[in-house]
């Protein structure tokens, strides 16, 4: 970094989007499990400014809480400036400045719905302003295909001299592929003068931002652009389009984060990273897997294929396949998946397991114990080294309220054991297949209910006759008397 001057960050998010076609507003659109607002946000904080104040208009009752969150997050003030009516780029930045009506320094303007620039990039710009000695410096990017963007103008000698819009340039500067990022810095005091001359005298009658330029080359200053190495850091979003594709590039940064970070994601493709994911060393991702929220993936653990994470904890060297989990602790070395369920609140322990089929909902399953099969467990503890039979039911409601069910450890329980809450089964306890276990087992007991089996015989041939079940028994039976004399034997 070259200076030290202080700074504030604008960045506008009062536009209405309509290209989103979306009852939300547009930088609330997220990518990478965070707003387009919540990107450009957090970028400006990466510079550590003096002040930051978002540009807020319409849909400001979606945005202004938005805006108040994401300062939360960050833990630091975010500032915010109402735009009552749209009037252009230029009488925005005007609103954004009425809260810091005294700084003095450099004022960074960036928009809320360019969600991929970096604070790095905003900081190169910063240091070129201030080195330069600039009244204004633009972050200019240079594409293929200009169309739409405000080109920016040199003279013979290379100086920036002007803006032009789209909507107002010549067939001659149309050519121009040097354009308008958005992202500007400006001297405070040179840029609250010139809003002040600013006219809507252009096609749109807007008070446009980037006339300050030529406002300021006429009154002799220096004016500048800083041209961005990575264009795509400035792609905006403007439609669901758009959208998907800054998620894209988004993702592909955060997984390729993830693998210099010394994770083996095997398809980078169609594995999908969020902005607040931890993931170790030596983990392997494997295809089709989402990670979301504050997840975190310890060493040596592999996840996927086809799994969904949101805001879980995965241990030391667990194997989590094909498993949707959320708001969930999974220990080390334990074993999830495949096709199972975890909601919000669960924690299988070190060397646990939740097998196939599984739901587990607010259950504490201890170290060791086993949950493998077919079964739905909520509001449950279970101890340490345990084995739930396949098919259980922790039977949690009545209909009215939820129940707990408390399991012991070393407890054997049998296929198809129901346990209806509130129970405990005690320490080293066994239940039959078929249990249903209203009252609480005591340590070392085996549990078992229902009556003695009793077969009524030929019913079916009796009761159900000429069908396929009847005929199938009939064919089944022991030969009479009058069948074995077909027979040789
Ligand atoms: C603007 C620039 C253009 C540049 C392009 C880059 C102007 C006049 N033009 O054009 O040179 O190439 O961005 O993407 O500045 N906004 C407000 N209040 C307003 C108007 C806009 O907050 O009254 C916000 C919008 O929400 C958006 C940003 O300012 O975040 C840019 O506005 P937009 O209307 O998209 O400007 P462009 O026509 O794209
Ligand atoms: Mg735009």
């Amino acid at each position: 970094m070259v200076t030290q001057t202080p700074s504030a960050v604008v960045v506008l998010a009062a536009g209405a989007g309509t290209r989103m076609k979306s009852a939300k507003q547009k930088t609330l659109h997220e990518i990478g499990g965070r707003s387009l607002l919540g990107h450009a946000l957090h970028a400006a904080a990466g510079l550590n400014p003096e002040h930051i104040v978002a540009v807020v208009g319409h849909q400001r009752d979606q945005v202004s809480p938005a805006v108040d969150a994401v300062a939360a997050e960050l833990d630091r003030e975010i500032l915010q400036a109402v735009q009552e009516e749209q009037n252009g780029t230029g009488h925005a930045v005007g609103c954004g400045l009425a809260p810091i009506p005294d700084f003095d320094g450099t004022v960074i303007v960036t928009n809320g719905d360019v969600p991929l620039l970096r604070p790095e990039t905003i900081d190169k710009l910063r240091d070129t302003h201030v080195s330069e000695g600039n009244a204004v410096t633009v972050l200019s990017i240079k594409l293929d295909d200009p169309t739409g963007y405000g080109r920016i103008v040199r003279n013979d000698a290379g100086e920036v001299t002007a803006i032009v819009e789209h909507k107002d340039a010549s067939a001659a500067q149309h050519a121009i592929n040097e354009v308008n990022s958005g992202v500007f810095a400006f001297d405070a005091a040179v840029l609250r003068d010139a809003l002040g001359k600013l006219d809507s005298n252009n096609s749109q009658g807007e008070l446009y931002i980037t006339d300050v330029l030529s406002i300021e080359r006429e009154g002799g200053r220096r004016v500048g652009a800083f041209v961005a190495a990575d264009a795509g850091e400035l792609e905006g979003v403007n439609d669901r389009v758009q959208l998907a594709a800054a998620g894209r590039e988004l993702n592909r940064r955060l997984v390729e984060d993830a693998m210099r970070g010394g994770a083996h994601v095997i398809d980078p493709l169609t594995t999908w990273i969020g902005v607040g994911v931890r993931i170790g060393r030596d983990v392997t991702i494997h295809p089709g897997t989402q990670l979301w929220g504050n997840t975190s993936i310890e060493d040596d653990a592999v996840i996927g294929p086809d799994t969904t994470l949101t805001d879980m904890q995965v241990g030391r060297g667990a194997k989590v396949i094909r498993t949707h989990g959320e708001k969930s602790v999974i220990g080390p070395n334990a074993n999830v998946g495949p096709f199972t369920f975890i909601r919000p609140n669960t924690e299988v322990g070190e060397d646990g397991k939740l097998g196939g089929f599984v739901e587990a909902k607010n259950a504490k399953i201890g170290r060791g114990s086993k949950v493998p099969h077919l079964t739905y467990i909520g509001d449950a503890t279970v101890g340490e080294q345990s084995n739930i039979g396949a098919s259980s039911v922790f039977v949690n409601y009545d209909g009215v309220n939820k129940h707990h069910t408390t399991i012991g450890s070393h407890v054997r329980t049998g296929s198809d054991t129901m346990f209806i809450a509130p129970v405990n089964v005690g320490d080293g306890a066994y239940s039959g297949a078929g249990t249903i276990i209203k009252d609480d087992v005591p340590p070392g007991a085996l549990a078992v209910s229902g009556g003695k089996q009793r077969n009524i015989e030929g019913w079916v041939v009796k009761k159900r006759p000429g069908s396929p079940a009847a005929e199938a028994a009939e064919a089944a039976s022991p030969a009479t008397d009058d069948d074995s004399a077909k027979t040789d034997n």
